[in-house]
């Protein structure tokens, strides 16, 4: 079986979207399994800079099936943008696919997002307003609107005007208001529709038939393991769950056919938005990685806090995702500094321990044990030529540094990115489809 997933294993932002353009050129099929326009996947083809969002990465290479699975929330207007921006570029949409499964956020999920948020005062999550959470929400409540809704009028008839009843009043009681009609709503859904229609399809039998045919299918995950609904920093979390086991609910496949999770894990860590983050750096070494690192967001473009790179949350991401193996990203960006920090432990309440709490309280008072590592000279703007070098032409401590998370983790590093583009990358497993 050929199948390989990326995610992500920190607060999202890791780089995924390079580390998933360079395996898809060899897959046949690539699938989003999870999030929807929150998520921000930039990917630099030559001199061609693209900002992904809602569209597989797969789409940008030429022949690739292109799935947007069940799990994925789907804003239409965005899914059309990015669209437009592909076939602009000269790329061909053929190999798109949409599963009808998916839900739609509509206009009134923004709304409730936005309004949620303000009523949360300052104890707001930090979401991205794009509607995220409460499209989430009314597919658990049973009051979504699917892709395959989009192509059925007496469906769309019949269930809008009890949806939207709701989510007048509920706008309405939390100081805000919808102006859309039954009408309104129907039509901008079927106009959807007549664009979106011919992509739509039970995804989920494309992405089991190309498994059983022995084609590469990559999945690739949105956001991170500590922004999972279930296992992340609760309630600063985003609406899905970002493990590898989503892939199954997700994508529509057995939990058997996944073989290979590769962790997408930046050098240091980041996280954009509110919630508990151990190592965060609030000093002015914080502020030079987040600029030396671009740490901004693609989504939002908000600043991202930054700090030292922490194994807690690594080992979590282990334990829960189901990572067999690592991508280090960023490496260079650590580059000329004279140490480093790497969080082992965190000490709470007079106890050491290696596993990250679930309690806000408890996360507030733990303290994060470092171990210093020695950093490595900075080669400037030769990324290229030190990634042509291969991995034995590092410079040892930064060898040492990805032996060390190797160790702890019990997890091998598989590929080492040092740079945005793909000739900034060493590649240290060469067959990922064995
Ligand atoms: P939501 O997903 O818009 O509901 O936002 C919930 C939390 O997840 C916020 O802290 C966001 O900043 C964060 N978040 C959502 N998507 C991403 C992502 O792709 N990268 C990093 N953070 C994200």
């Amino acid at each position: 079986m050929k199948t390989l997933a990326i995610i992500g294993a920190q607060w999202g932002d890791e780089g995924k979207g390079k580390i998933t353009d360079y395996l898809a050129r060899d897959a046949d099929t690539i699938v989003r399994f999870q999030g929807g326009n929150n998520a921000g996947h930039t990917i630099q083809i030559g001199d061609e800079v693209f900002k992904l969002h809602l569209l597989p990465s797969g789409i940008l290479r030429e022949g690739k099936t292109a799935i947007i699975g069940n799990g994925v929330v789907i804003d239409a207007e965005g899914l059309m943008e990015e669209m437009r921006i592909v076939e602009e570029s000269g790329r061909s949409l053929d190999g798109l696919r949409i599963s009808d499964r998916a839900h739609i956020i509509l206009n009134y999920h923004r709304k409730l997002d936005g309004a949620e948020e303000r009523h949360r005062g300052d104890k707001s999550v930090g979401t991205t307003k794009r509607g995220i959470g409460p499209c989430y929400q009314d597919k658990i409540a049973r009051s979504g609107f699917r892709a395959c809704d989009l192509l059925e009028e007496d469906t769309l008839r019949e269930k809008a005007p009890a949806v939207l009843r709701m989510k007048k009043e509920l706008l309405e009681l939390m100081g805000d208001s919808c102006e859309c009609t039954d009408d309104m709503l129907i039509e901008r859904l079927l106009g959807w529709g007549d664009t979106l229609g011919k992509y739509i399809c039970d995804s989920s039998v494309l992405v089991n038939e190309s498994i059983d045919k022995g084609e590469k299918v990559l999945f690739e995950g949105a956001q991170g393991i500590m922004l999972d609904i279930d296992h992340g920093t609760y309630p600063f979390v985003t609406s899905s769950n970002t493990i590898g086991g989503a892939i199954c609910t997700g994508a529509g496949v057995g939990p058997n056919r996944v073989s290979t999770v590769l962790g997408c894990l930046k050098a240091y860590t980041t996280r954009v938005g509110e919630g508990p983050m151990p190592t965060e750096l609030c000093n002015d070494l914080g502020k030079y990685i987040m600029k030396k690192g671009g740490e901004f967001g693609t989504t939002t473009g908000r600043g991202r806090r930054c700090g030292w790179l922490d194994l807690v949350i690594a080992k979590h991401a282990v334990r829960i995702g189901g990572i067999t193996s690592w991508a280090i990203t960023k490496l260079d960006v650590l580059n000329g500094m004279e140490t480093l920090n790497v969080c082992t432990h965190y000490e709470v309440d007079g106890e050491r321990i290696d596993y990250f709490p679930a309690s806000l309280s408890k996360l507030s008072r733990l303290e994060p044990v470092y171990v210093e590592l020695s950093g490595w000279e900075d080669w400037g703007d030769c990324s290229e030529d030190v990634a042509a070098n291969g991995y034995d032409g590092l410079p040892k401590e930064l060898k040492d540094y990805v032996s060390f998370i190797e160790k702890e983790t019990g997890r091998p590093d598989d590929m080492i990115s040092i740079g945005k583009r793909r000739s900034e990358t060493i590649d240290r497993r060469g067959d990922w489809w064995a």
